[in-house]
């Protein structure tokens, strides 16, 4: 009988490398888990985060999700915003069927009415209906306006720092005005995808710190989306501040000037890019990758800029200013010029962290990462994490962007 083993087999080569058999991969849950009781869910609760801009939080009241929790947003009649856990306190409907009212919102179910620091202030099946008990009070957090923005402050009540101010955002200059997004579109005139974006907030949170995407996708691989300067491979430095890092990405430009472009991160999620119209000088906005749940995010930013007479920004310039609308595009159009929404949500909801291969250009996200597990550590240890204040005098976070010409 012969034998089914070929042991006269002529040598063959064997693939390398092919995906059969590869290990489950995983992602960095410390980084990217955001709920009550994580590491970085504790982080990100020590600071004021944007929930949304102020003239989106208005007297109807709206669901609001935000660091996995989700909560009622709704402003006053008097005009002071709220954020309540959404669950009545008394028989557990949702505020967000409540109406508002000139001090607080009502539930519609019993007609409770509660203030926007969650105090109860009415009972109107109760004996006496304005007789409430101090212990009834619906959950809430702290929340304060700035900057075109609502902010909350969802950590330990003794921890609360004072809201920050950034110094590229004041002063204010004549005929400027704040101009705040919470609909992750504003950086890119319409280009970046959905108001919350179906992924996790690092993604957006390593795009900042990573200079040479700026190379590829936005201007040789999908076309200028912003200005043809940016065709010019950087010669990049990364540095360490104060709380966060900054990137100095040097040019030498065709018109023989030198431009060395600055952008500048702060713990845990603050960005402040340059003018990507490449103008002289220090950005006039900032921008937030705000965590929703562990697999979705909202981009906020605030600028100061002067309006046009009818309230519109100007428009900047850019060559993405020119393409469809994000919502508009074919699969096959972003395939063709993908930006920022494509290659982020390509990553998937929650990018598998184990199989990444960190190369010299990735300096920058691999020190926002450890920047970041620092700050998670002394948070564990019972200390305040870097960039928080707790007097006013204290409360301005400097920021060194800009666009620094020379040549
Ligand atoms: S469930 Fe809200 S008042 Fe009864
Ligand atoms: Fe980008």
């Amino acid at each position: 009988m012969a034998s089914i083993v070929e042991t006269d087999a002529p040598t063959r080569e064997i693939p390398q490398g092919t995906a059969y058999g590869r290990p489950l991969q995983q992602p960095d849950a410390a980084l990217t888990q955001v709920g009550p009781g994580t590491p970085m869910g504790e982080l990100m609760r020590r600071y004021w985060q944007p929930v949304l801009a102020s003239r989106n939080v208005t007297t109807r009241p709206r669901e609001v999700r935000i660091l996995g929790e989700d909560l009622i947003i709704f402003r006053n009649g008097e005009g002071q915003p709220g954020l309540l856990y959404p669950r009545c306190m008394h028989r557990g409907t949702s505020l967000i069927w409540g109406h508002v009212e000139p001090d607080g919102i009502r539930c519609c179910y019993h007609g409770w009415k509660f203030a926007v620091d969650g105090q109860c202030i009415e009972q109107p099946c109760e004996p006496n209906p304005h007789l409430c008990r101090p212990e009834h009070r619906q959950p809430w957090y702290p929340v304060a306006e700035r900057y075109g923005l609502v902010w909350a402050y969802m950590g330990p009540p003794e921890r609360m720092p004072v809201l920050p101010r950034f110094d590229s955002l004041e002063p204010l200059e004549e005929g400027e005005d704040y101009l705040a997004f919470d609909n992750s579109l504003g950086s890119h005139g319409d280009m970046n995808g959905p108001d919350v974006v179906p992924y996790s907030w690092l993604h957006m949170n390593d795009n900042v710190m990573d200079p040479f995407h700026v190379q590829v996708l936005h201007t040789t691989f999908s076309g200028t989306q912003f200005v043809r300067e940016f065709a010019v491979m950087p010669t990049v430095e990364f540095e360490e501040i104060d709380g966060g890092v900054i990137y100095k990405a040097h040019r030498d430009l065709e018109d023989g000037r030198h431009v060395n472009r600055v952008s500048t991160w702060v713990t845990p999620n603050v960005m402040c890019v340059p003018d990507v119209a490449m103008r002289p000088g220090r950005p006039n906005g900032i921008g937030f990758s705000v965590p929703v749940d562990d697999s979705h995010s909202r981009i906020l930013m605030c600028m100061r800029t002067s309006l046009t007479p009818d309230g519109r920004r100007p428009m900047r310039g850019l060559e993405a200013e020119k393409f469809k609308p994000w919502h508009q595009r074919t699969v096959e159009e972003r395939q063709d010029q993908p930006g920022d929404y494509e290659a982020q949500a390509g990553q998937g909801p929650i990018s598998l962290h184990s199989e990444e291969h960190l190369v010299t250009s990735d300096k920058g996200v691999a020190m926002q990462r450890r920047a970041l597990r620092r700050a998670m550590d002394t948070v564990a240890a019972g200390g305040h994490p870097p960039g928080v204040a707790f007097d006013d005098a204290d409360a301005t976070i400097h920021l060194p962007s800009g666009n620094y010409y020379s040549g």
